[in-house]
């Protein structure tokens, strides 16, 4: 079963987190980080650049990415991601990559792959979830097996992200992002959610049946995983007062 930790604040989320990013990175400075985008990662980065770490040697891959956005675009993630993780944290630029940063689209899954692969696989992997329950860009029906690929947004998820552009219409149709796969293969998963509107997306993912419909609830299939969730988004959580109890009861050997 998941770690779950339910806290008051996003803020209070952000700082579980980056404690356990800066523990990884106290351990091995040349970490290999999974970087998510959208709102839920924002604390997390704002916790882990407050601690001024040296954080030049580490790796960064990102979820996924926009297709059809022209280059430079605000809103594409690799925009984003500069703007976001790699500047205010400090990071190396080339040390961080983007699918699809470079070479054909038609290639840059496989790309992209080889590259995680090389670097040594992901050590952490930051996750929000979509309210389809997609992580990643990966929206129901997603195969447990995927690996990064172009992938086709649901219209909720291009409604849900319609707040970051100037028209709805505006949110791209397609998307590249790692699968099911490649996020299974990253060595600790860290999965952030805030607010009512993740509850029964999160409830689903944390204790419903493991589902392609639900493709967050494949993190029941990793070995570790950490959920950092708000009591909002722990609303419909069934073990909410377990994972509480577990929490407070952790032996001092987990604690970071
Ligand atoms: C972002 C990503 C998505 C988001 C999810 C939640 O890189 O892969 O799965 O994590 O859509 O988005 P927010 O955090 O904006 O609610």
């Amino acid at each position: 079963m998941a770690e779950v930790v339910i806290v008051e604040t996003p803020d209070a989320a952000g700082e579980v987190a980056a404690d356990e990013i800066e523990q990884l990175v106290r351990s091995n400075p040349r970490a290999v980080l999974g970087l998510a985008t959208g709102s839920t990662p924002l604390t997390t980065w704002r916790a882990l650049a407050a601690r001024k770490l040296d954080l030049t040697q580490v790796r960064g891959f990102a979820l996924d990415e926009y297709v059809g956005l022209p280059v430079g675009h605000p809103e594409s993630y690799r925009s984003v991601i500069s703007r976001e993780v790699v500047e205010p944290l400090g990071l190396t630029p080339s040390l961080v990559r983007v699918p699809a940063d470079s070479g054909p689209i038609e290639t840059a899954g496989v790309d992209y792959e080889a590259a995680i692969t090389a670097a040594g696989g992901v050590d952490l992997q930051v996750l929000g979830i979509g309210s389809t329950g997609h992580i990643g860009f990966n929206e129901p029906g997603s195969s447990f097996a995927s690996l990064t690929r172009v992938k086709t947004l649901t219209e909720q998820t291009r409604r849900d992200n319609a707040r970051f552009f100037d028209s709805p219409d505006d949110v791209p149709v397609h998307c590249i992002t790692q699968g099911l796969g490649t996020i299974m293969r990253a060595r600790h998963l860290v999965l952030l959610a805030f607010g009512a509107g993740k509850a029964a997306a999160l409830a689903g993912a944390v204790e419903g049946p493991v589902t392609a419909s639900l493709p967050g609830s494949a993190i029941q299939l990793h070995a570790r995983v950490t959920v950092i969730v708000d009591e909002a988004a722990a609303s419909q959580l069934a073990y909410a007062d377990y994972y509480r109890y577990a929490w407070a009861n952790r032996l001092d050997w987990e604690k970071l």
